[in-house]
This record gives structure tokens, C-alpha cells and sequence, in this order.
């Protein structure tokens, strides 16, 4: 037994714990009478390993993550560590860099027995089922030079062609995988680095003739998902328009406590997460909603294991309690953190 997946676990902070602990049951739940086999490796990290470890990313986590298959977190920070010489939430940000991903990737999708949660009308996002693919390693968020003065500020917004190159062959290789369809996003009425976006878009997209594509300025997707959510597969889009409408996006399907994310390197493992954090207002009442560990769960069988069909089962758990109410306080419901997996469990068991 040589192909044991190995899954590096940073179990997180507040909520983090809790929710870890569901996304894992349910990941024995589904793959207990499959052929797929893993171990879990339990990494300090972020609050959790400053109390462990004394650092929010010890040498020993990244050394110990690159080896991994998959990366799976729940989510960190809090309170308990605002007065720490280095905070948990500098841990997310340098193992990012030292993993090198620069690519997030977020979904949103609406099934037919969610889209009444949406706070959107059912005629118009009946059917969503997109990506946005940020790029998350550059442009306005890291371009130097960057200043604050009394008077004055700088933000500086840079590409280089490399870092275009590679989002833009994610983004395509996507589609391919999907529904053949790409929306590249960014401000090129306006903006240089738009522009050099835009171009290296038209260069590349003719190496994937089956995929379609089109181009939006970032002010009218920003409309055009709320209007018309169904008529996208992928979006590209520069990071600091990506940030933007990814939570724009987490909006149409009714609760951020559902949403998972993946976050892709050149090499090495991605690493998995939900989009919320570690929700210091509701932990140890045991009513984080477990969903969006779970979705995280199953977004890695699918894309880092190529599990699909054990993934739909969990989908399929997953809407079976949404369309049954059986869902915590968040989404309207009354149950438990524990009561909810158990429910997805026992529609995992039933499921042929
Ligand atoms: P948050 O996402 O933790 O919470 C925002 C609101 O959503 C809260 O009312 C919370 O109770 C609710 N919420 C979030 N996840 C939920 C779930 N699974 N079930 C039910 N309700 C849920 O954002 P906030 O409060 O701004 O940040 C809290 C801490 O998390 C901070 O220390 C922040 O730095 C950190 N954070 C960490 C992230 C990560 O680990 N990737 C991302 C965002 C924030
Ligand atoms: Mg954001």
C-alpha cells in the first residue's frame, strides 16, 4: 500500500477546530468502503501554532505541508492573539508565498435545492454554477512602490508577463475541464496593467480553440453577476478586482458559512480552505456551520485526488440537509454543528 494520500491538517483557530473535526468525519464517512486511502499529518499553524509551537508558521509546518498531497485548514486568528509579536493571520500570508499559490479559486454554485437561499430571485440564479480564478500573488496588493504619507499615498498596480502567463493557462485549463467558457475581467478602458492583461488574454486563448471567450471591464461584471449569473464557467481576473467580486459572488448563494476555496501553485500541493474565518463570535457554542469544511473536503477529493464521484456524494449530502432544513442557526436552521454532520453522514451511508 503505497499510495496513501497524504492530507496535512492545520486544524485552526475558534471555530477552525470544530469545523475540521466535521469535514474529517465526513471524510471517513465517504471514503471508509472506497479504495482511496489517506493519513492525516496535524501541522501547527496560525493561533494554534503559536500555542503549540511558539510561531504561526514553524519551519517544521512548511517543511512537513510541501511534502503533503493536499493542504486542508479550517480557518485562524482571533482575540486570544492580538497582543502576539507575530499574528496568526502573517502565518496565512507567508505560507502562501512559501508555497508559492498563486492562484485562488473559489466557486459558486447553486443547486436546485439551494436556490431558494438565495437572496436573489429564483429566475435569475437558477442554474449559477461558476469559478472565479484570482490571481493572488501580485498586482495592487504587492506592487512596490507602496507609501503612506501625510499627504500623500502610493499603491502601485504591476504585472509582469509571467505572472499573466500562468493564471491565464489555469484559468484556461479550467474551462476545459467545465463548460468550455472563460471571462477575462479587468479595466483596460483605464488601466496599463489592464491592458497588458487583456493582450496576453487574446495571445493565449488560441492555444485552447475549444474554449469561448469574452471580456468584461470589472465595473460591468460587477453587474453581470448579479444579473446574469448563469452565463458564466470561468472567470480570470487580477487580484485585486478577484477579492472584490469573489465576495460579491459568495453573496448569491445566501451564506458564507458554505463557501469553499482552493489556492493552486506551480508545483507542490494546493491547499484548501473555506472563504470565512474563524468566527470568534460563535466559537465553543457549537454551532459553526459545518458545510463549508465539508464542500472544502470534497473540493480536494475531486481536484487534488480526481475523486469525483465520492465529491458528488458529499454534494449530495450536503443538499440533502440544506433542502431538509436540517441546518444551524446561520442558514436559518436550529441544529447543532454535530447534529448537522451527523446528518450528512447518515445521507453519505444511505447513498448507493
Ligand atoms: P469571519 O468570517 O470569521 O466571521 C464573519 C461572520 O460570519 C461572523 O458573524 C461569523 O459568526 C460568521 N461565520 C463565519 N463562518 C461561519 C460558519 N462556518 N458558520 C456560521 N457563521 C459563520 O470574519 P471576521 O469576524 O472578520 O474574522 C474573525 C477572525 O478570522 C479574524 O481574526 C480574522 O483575521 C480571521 N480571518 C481568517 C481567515 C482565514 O483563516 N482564511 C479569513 C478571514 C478572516
Ligand atoms: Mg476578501
Amino acid at each position: 500500500m503505497n499510495d496513501i494520500k497524504k492530507i496535512a491538517v492545520l486544524k485552526g483557530d475558534y471555530i477552525g477546530p470544530e469545523i475540521m473535526a466535521a469535514g474529517l468525519a465526513v471524510l471517513k464517512a465517504a471514503t471508509d468502503s472506497q479504495q482511496f486511502k489517506y493519513e492525516l499529518i496535524d501541522l501547527p499553524f496560525g493561533g494554534d501554532g503559536i500555542d503549540r509551537a511558539g510561531d504561526p508558521l514553524p519551519q517544521s509546518t512548511i517543511d512537513q505541508a510541501k511534502q503533503a498531497d493536499a493542504i486542508l485548514l479550517s480557518a485562524i486568528g482571533g482575540p486570544k492573539w492580538d497582543q502576539a509579536p507575530r499574528r496568526p493571520e502573517q502565518g496565512l500570508l507567508e505560507i502562501r508565498a512559501a508555497l508559492n499559490l498563486f492562484a485562488n479559486i473559489r466557486p459558486t454554485k447553486i443547486t436546485d435545492r439551494q436556490v431558494d437561499r438565495s437572496p436573489l430571485k429564483k429566475a435569475y440564479v437558477t442554474g449559477t454554477d461558476f469559478v472565479i480564478v484570482r490571481e493572488l500573488t501580485s498586482g495592487a496588493y504587492f506592487g512596490k512602490p507602496r507609501e503612506l504619507q501625510a499627504h500623500q499615498a502610493i499603491d502601485t498596480m504591476y504585472y509582469n508577463e509571467s505572472e499573466v502567463v500562468r493564471i491565464m493557462h489555469e484559468g484556461f485549463k479550467m474551462a476545459q475541464k467545465r463548460r468550455h467558457h472563460v471571462t477575462i475581467v479587468d479595466k483596460s478602458n483605464v488601466l496599463a496593467t489592464s491592458k497588458f492583461w487583456r493582450n496576453i488574454a487574446k495571445e493565449i486563448a488560441p492555444q485552447y480553440p475549444d474554449v469561448m471567450v469574452d471580456y468584461y471591464y470589472v465595473d460591468a461584471m460587477t453587474m453581470a453577476i448579479m444579473s446574469k449569473p448563469t452565463a458564466f464557467d470561468v472567470i480570470i481576473t487580477p487580484n485585486l478586482f478577484g477579492d472584490i467580486l469573489s465576495d460579491e459572488a459568495a453573496q448569491i448563494t445566501g451564506s458564507i458559512g458554505q463557501i469553499p476555496s482552493m489556492s493552486v501553485g506551480s508545483e507542490g500541493p494546493n491547499l484548501y480552505e473555506p472563504i470565512h474565518g474563524s468566527a470568534p463570535d460563535i466559537a465553543g457554542k457549537g454551532i459553526a456551520n459545518p458545510i463549508s469544511m465539508v464542500n472544502t473536503v470534497a473540493m480536494m477529493l475531486s481536484e487534488s485526488f480526481g475523486e469525483k464521484a465520492i465529491a458528488e456524494k458529499i454534494y449530495r449530502a450536503v443538499d440533502a440537509v440544506i433542502d431538509q432544513g436540517d441546518v444551524t442557526p446561520d442558514m436559518g436552521g436550529d441544529l447543532s454543528t454535530e447534529a448537522v454532520t451527523q446528518k450528512m453522514i447518515m445521507h453519505i451511508q444511505s447513498d448507493e
